[in-house]
């Protein structure tokens, strides 16, 4: 068996050398946190669209990522996800909705996180902007996106002539940082996601921007990745049948890494700056 790792410019060998170390299997792109998953027992296996255990179905419209649905989640606990689902209901305004989470037990990163991340900027912004998770500065300070990637993220809103208050409201799919800043598990999210479905009936943004994979994932709840979702329009329906145009886009700390694909987001700023003049 060859000990080091081939050249990459030779891609025959560096297969016939992964297939040799065992590496034999296709896997997604992003890591899933297997000891959070248990099998589900028969029985608790409704449709994916009603099933407790599933995300909370945020029944995306045209261009359909509905198409790639998600598989059902399996959780920890089911009726940790429904308690979240009852008290989201029962919130009637944003903050009570933001008292709910804060006095939430039932997400186990609450534990080893320093503060609960709500929101920032005014709900009645034409904008909401719904990102992945907290970071290390986010933690420290309470605030969703203030590190260097929420830096580049009002910069381009503020390319397009948003500003964080009454540009735009910012929140992420999960309240508390996953330790190390880890990809939140589909339990942790699905937890989340009954406080960000409330969230997004209260605030009724005329436009929402989706920041990244995770959240246009969880959001939309489809299997697509955010390659194929960015730059194109879909819309997420609330209970009341109303429909939210939504842009998925890249999430910021991903131009950091990637800064050629600065471009493309500049393309979706572009479209929902438009999209905007032409609903207001
Ligand atoms: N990344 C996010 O998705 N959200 C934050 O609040 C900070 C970084």
């Amino acid at each position: 068996m060859e000990e080091s790792l081939p050249a990459l410019e030779d891609p025959a060998s560096l297969l016939k050398w992964y297939v040799e170390q065992g590496l034999d299997e296709t896997i997604g792109e992003e890591a899933i946190d297997r000891f959070s998953l248990v099998v589900q027992p028969p029985a608790a296996a409704p449709s994916p669209s009603i099933a407790p255990t599933a995300p909370t179905p945020f029944r995306p419209a045209a261009p359909s990522p509905a198409a790639a649905p998600r598989a059902p989640v399996p959780l920890e606990s089911p009726q940790v996800v429904e308690d979240a689902r009852a008290l989201a209901a029962g919130c009637a305004t944003i903050a009570d909705l933001e008292a709910a989470i804060r006095a939430f037990e039932g997400c186990a990163l609450k534990r080893t996180a320093k503060n609960t991340v709500f929101a920032d900027g005014l709900p009645s912004a034409p904008v909401m902007i719904i990102g992945e998770a907290p970071g290390a500065d986010e933690d420290r300070l309470g605030k969703p996106f203030v590190g260097v990637s929420g830096q580049l993220m009002d910069r381009m809103m503020e390319a397009i002539g948003l500003t964080r208050g009454d540009g735009f409201y910012i929140t992420n799919i999960l309240f508390w940082r996953p330790p190390g800043n880890r990809t939140p598990t589909l339990a942790e999210q699905a937890m989340c996601l009954a406080f960000t479905r409330r969230h997004l009936e209260l605030v009724r943004p005329k436009l929402l921007i989706l920041a990244g994979g995770t959240a246009a994932k969880a959001v939309l709840d489809t299997a697509e990745g955010i390659m194929r979702l960015r730059g194109k329009w879909t819309s997420v329906r609330l209970d009341d049948g109303t429909e939210i145009p939504t842009m998925p886009t890249f999430h910021p700390a991903y131009l950091l890494r990637t800064p050629a694909s600065k471009r493309q987001s500049w393309i979706d700023m572009l479209a929902v700056d438009k999209k905007l003049k032409e609903l207001t």
